[in-house]
């Protein structure tokens, strides 16, 4: 039978409020954590909670489709044309050790690796993001109840000079890329007399998804990222697309970006999107190996 999208986005929101409880009633200890590759990269006994309530779920009700997770990815594991659920049980994670509320659970699924449902729940602001391919995003939040996303008439976007603009900084400190990052980000906001692009600010708040949620809502205009993972963009993406907005890859002519690749942006609906892309784009400085 032909993939009821709408049914699987239902039972998506399901699982995010039962992640959601497991996430606010957990209390991150450095007994309960610890680290993967270095001392920024982090992981908690409740991201491995999370993601193996949110699996077993997945699996009992859709027996037929993959699983990507993030805490339970082998490196060489490979995205395939199935149709497969991407699930980031605490985007966020450094957030949720520290207790800042920037942080969500996050449930994607791609199908021709192709994302095509996306639910993103903030257990801590109960804000709730969705979005299926074809039929739009929507907010739902204390001041909004399934609200269409951008929440506004997106404004033109003149130039980047004009652009609130996120990045992450990641957990790799050091080498090419981190000196590729550090670069660029000085060019975006240095003044123009220095060869800047002086955007009106650079935000790096912590989780991806929710950066893309924020760029699809229209609170930010652009957020470029070039360390992570697919389980970080899946949901997003779709919320982003629906929403008017456009993922493109992170380096020069880079149109069709693919879900695993690692680099990316997000530029928010309206006017000046594709020159807003090529600025951003050239103020890149050097190759993201
Ligand atoms: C991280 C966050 C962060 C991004 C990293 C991700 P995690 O996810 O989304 O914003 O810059 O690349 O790994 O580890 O908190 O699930």
């Amino acid at each position: 039978s032909a993939l009821d999208l709408q049914e699987v986005h239902d039972f998506l929101i399901g699982i995010a409020a039962k992640a959601g409880d497991m996430i606010t009633s957990a209390n991150p200890t450095a007994a309960g954590s610890g680290t993967k590759k270095n001392s920024a990269d982090l992981v908690t006994e409740t991201d491995q909670a999370v993601e193996k309530m949110v699996s077993a779920s997945l699996r009992q009700r859709f027996p037929a489709f993959d699983f990507m997770g993030e805490e339970t990815y082998k490196p060489g594991d490979r995205l395939t044309d199935k149709p497969t659920f991407i699930v980031d049980p605490i985007d966020g994670t450094t957030n949720f050790f520290h207790g800042h509320p920037y942080l969500c659970v996050s449930l994607g699924l791609a199908v021709n690796q192709e994302p095509v449902v996306g639910v993103i729940y903030n257990p801590f602001t109960r804000t709730l993001y969705s979005g299926i391919k074809g039929k739009g995003s929507f907010l739902t939040d204390a001041l909004h109840d399934h609200v269409r996303l951008p929440l506004k008439e997106p404004e033109p976007m003149k130039d980047l000079s004009h652009c609130l603009v996120t990045v992450e900084w990641g957990s790799d400190r050091d080498g090419n890329d981190y000196d590729v990052k550090v670069a660029t980000f000085r060019k975006l906001c240095a003044s123009k007399e220095t060869n800047g692009a002086m955007v009106h600010g650079i935000r790096s708040l912590g989780s991806a998804e929710l950066n893309l949620c924020a760029v699809a809502a229209g609170h930010l205009d652009v957020y470029w990222e070039t360390g992570c993972w697919a389980w970080d963009v899946c949901a997003g993406w779709v919320i982003l697309e629906e929403a008017g907005g456009k993922m493109v890859g992170a380096h020069q002519g880079d149109w069709e970006p693919k879900v695993d690749q690692r680099r990316y942006m997000a530029v928010r609906a309206g006017e000046g999107q594709k020159a807003i892309i090529e600025e951003f784009w050239g103020c890149v400085e050097g190759r993201i190996e």
